[in-house]
């Protein structure tokens, strides 16, 4: 069997264009405009990468974007006043502080600080909770993009094996809990799984999300599984240039996977995407309206 490649670039595209209707279709019925509030604290080259594109579709999409750029020495008090300020802003609906903050921050306690409505990133405790529960949350925008790509190419996921490998809060546990809404039966495994490859093995639906590059092989792979790699890795390739594989060897898998997200091209640009649909989301909810069908859990 050679996969289906899922293609996550056009699959994000589409999201993206889909929260442009609604916002478009919010200005012109209602006179409100989503805006999101992203915070960046300190240099950290890939973190400046992320806001810049962030910033980017937010505007391209119609919403207003808020960029609060810090030092690296910002002290809590600080940081806790300005997310005090955009809890209070009822022109942002949204806000996301950039992890990882320098280290003397407590981000545990910052995110923690922030509106759970306006918590695009769904990792606030409330948050947490609802998820876990069962009930209306924000949703963290990896595994929201994940289950889309899964509802689009499965349908129903009830009964199906899943396997989440990589036991992360912002990934991982989030992940199993969206498959188990969906009623899917749902191992987590990780680092001390025994006989991961049997594990692996029973899976009809693999989500790998380890940061350990091409970790997966073909031969742990289910004929006919649909495999979703979160990984992003960046690896030296031969020619001594470096290259960006995922937590999946994707030709093996390839070979014997149903469907697989590719690396790059995959996963990846759906975690924005969804950031601008949670985005939407808590301002329609903030408006008391519901949140259009397709871009929630
Ligand atoms: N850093 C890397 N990924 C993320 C993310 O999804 N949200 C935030 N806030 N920071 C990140």
């Amino acid at each position: 069997m050679t996969a289906q490649m899922i293609d996550g670039k056009a699959f994000a595209a589409n999201v993206r264009a889909q929260v442009a209707q609604h916002v478009a279709a919010l200005k012109a019925d209602k006179g409100i405009t989503p805006g999101l509030a992203v915070v960046l604290v300190g240099e950290d080259p890939a973190s400046q990468v992320y806001v810049r594109s962030k910033g980017k579709q937010t505007v391209e999409v119609g919403m207003n974007s808020y960029e609060h750029r810090l030092p690296a020495d910002t002290d809590a008090a600080t940081l806790m006043q300005l997310i005090a300020d955009l809890n209070a802003d009822a022109a942002v609906h949204g806000i996301l502080v950039q992890l990882p903050l320098p280290k003397h921050l407590d981000e545990d306690a910052v995110i923690n600080a922030i509106d759970p409505a306006k918590d695009v990133d769904g990792f606030h405790i409330s948050n947490v909770g609802l998820l876990g529960t069962g009930q209306k949350s924000m949703v963290p925008c990896t595994p929201l993009g994940c289950l889309m790509m899964l509802r689009d190419h499965l349908g129903d996921l009830s009964g199906m094996n899943a396997v989440v490998i990589g036991r992360s809060n912002i990934v991982g546990k989030p992940m199993a809990q969206l498959l188990l809404n969906d009623s899917c039966t749902v191992t987590i495994a990780h680092s001390r799984t025994k006989d991961l490859p049997e594990v692996v093995r029973r899976a009809d639906i693999v989500v790998a999300a380890v940061g350990r590059p091409q970790m997966v092989p073909g031969d742990w792979i289910k004929p006919g599984a649909t495999v979703i790699d979160v990984g992003i890795n960046r690896i030296e390739a031969e020619d001594g240039k470096t290259r960006l594989v995922g937590d999946c060897d994707t030709d093996s898998c390839a070979a014997v996977a149903g469907a697989i997200t590719p690396v790059p091209g995959g996963v990846g640009p759906m975690t924005i995407a969804c950031l601008l649909a949670n985005t939407l989301t808590a301002c329609c909810r903030a408006n008391g309206l519901e949140a259009p069908e397709g871009l929630t859990a």
